[in-house]
């Protein structure tokens, strides 16, 4: 793909950025906890969702999808799968799933491509074989493919070492099938999706500095859900607007301030940011207005897992802006669909910036960006990143099938600011 050097600064509303990926997995995988049909509108329709929803089917839920609003109606019981269930990219929806499938009776393999199945597994399938789950894998079980036996799970106590959704989202799970209470603590929140649709469905869930998981005694109740925008896939097109100096309204997101710390951080940098709140159902949901303007650098060391996914975007800010700016405590970068700190940094100094990587981070020294060749690692947030960044002086980025995971019209959104050659 190559990008063209934008010719004239942009002023213009999005309407159309891709639905939050976190609540449409959620969804697919947790209106299999119900015994009625979830009806949910915006579902998103990109690959690694679609997978999440091909499992649902696999697992007997009835699937109707009329191009606009997807229904799912579940099995009465969860059947055991003649095939191997495809996670494709996405470690969202293998973790999760895992831990949904692990206290279901039945076998169960789960795998996805060639990057998920580099990632580690040990962080779920660790904690689940402790309360009893039976669960291999490569790699002694840290490595997809993931076999499960699913069974009888035991209550627990469980103390996490790291801030991840992903690892509470298959704890509170399998919690929903054990056979007492349990509780999850977390080093510092992660984004909190879980909690708030499964309460929302009727889930009995305690929440102080831990979580306290009731066991499931009846079906919840089904999702009735509007899918609001994705705020990571949003944060492109505001990093676009912060490093050119125009102007972007994004429409309709969710405002959890566990998924807009990055926002946070660009406004630090020195971009106008407005929150315009306008319904709170399930999540907060509004507009956010970013006027670009000129940027300085920033010190970022707190709150990462609520920025986790942005940080390859604003690496992008940080790479204009007047000084040195650090990311440091970030070393779950490493285990993303790349090594992100490795794939930024390393495509930044092609860019002719100067940086440092370490093991839990990098700094950047803000300058003139050149024009380079990226290697997004197959990594759809290294190839948007890269490609924002190249509305400064143009780019051109290797193997950006990748985007379609996550955001399919990237594209034709970039393209109304600029010429995208593909
Ligand atoms: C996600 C959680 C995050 C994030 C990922 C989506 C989720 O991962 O990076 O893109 O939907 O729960 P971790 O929870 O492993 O940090």
């Amino acid at each position: 793909m190559i990008i063209k050097k934008l010719d004239k600064n942009f002023d213009i509303t999005i309407d159309e950025i891709a639905s939050d990926k976190s609540i449409s997995h959620r969804c697919a995988i947790f209106s299999l906890l119900s015994d009625k049909t979830s009806i949910i509108k915006n579902y998103l329709r990109a690959e690694d969702t679609m997978n999440s929803l091909k499992i649902a089917e696999l697992l007997g839920a009835k699937i109707e999808d009329d191009g606009n609003i997807i229904k799912i109606t579940p099995p009465k019981e969860l059947k055991e799968p003649f095939e191997i269930l495809d996670c494709g990219n996405s470690g969202t929806s293998i973790r999760i799933y895992s831990g949904l499938l692990a206290g279901i009776d039945g076998f169960f393999v789960l795998t996805g491509d060639k990057y998920l199945r580099k990632r580690p597994m040990k962080r779920i399938a660790k904690p689940l074989i402790s309360i009893g789950a039976k669960i291999d894998g490569r790699e002694n079980g840290n490595l997809a493919p993931l076999a499960i036996r699913g069974g009888k799970l035991n209550a627990f106590n469980y103390t996490s070492k790291i801030a991840s959704a992903q690892v509470k989202s298959a704890m509170i799970l399998a919690a929903l099938n054990a056979d007492n209470l349990s509780t999850y603590t977390e080093p510092s929140l992660s984004r909190d999706h879980t909690e708030r649709m499964l309460k929302g469905m009727g889930a009995k869930l305690e929440i102080d500095e831990k979580i306290t998981i009731f066991p499931l005694t009846k079906p919840l109740d089904a999702l009735e859900i509007e899918v609001p925008t994705d705020p990571s896939s949003a944060f492109f097109f505001a990093v676009a607007a912060a490093i050119t100096k125009s102007k972007v309204i994004l429409k309709n997101l969710t405002l959890n301030p566990t998924r807009i710390e990055a926002f946070k951080i660009l406004e630090k940098m020195g971009a106008k940011i407005e929150y315009l709140l306008k319904d709170d159902k399930y999540e907060p949901i509004g507009d956010i207005i970013v006027t670009g303007n000129k940027l300085k650098a920033v010190e970022v060391t707190q709150n990462i897992a609520w920025l986790i996914d942005e940080i390859p975007a604003l690496a992008m800010a940080m790479a204009v802006a007047d000084g040195k700016s650090i990311v440091k405590n970030a070393k779950e970068l490493r285990v993303k669909e790349s090594d992100r700190i490795t794939a930024t940094i390393s495509n930044l100094e092609k860019c002719g910036i100067q940086t440092k990587e370490f093991e839990d981070g990098f700094a950047i020294i803000g300058g003139k960006v050149k024009s380079a060749k990226i290697d997004s690692f197959g990594d759809h947030r290294i190839a948007m990143s890269f490609a924002i960044l190249g509305l400064l002086n143009g780019m051109e980025i290797n193997d950006t099938e990748c985007i379609l995971t996550s955001f399919p019209n990237f594209t034709q959104i970039l393209n109304r600011i600029t010429e995208v050659i593909y």
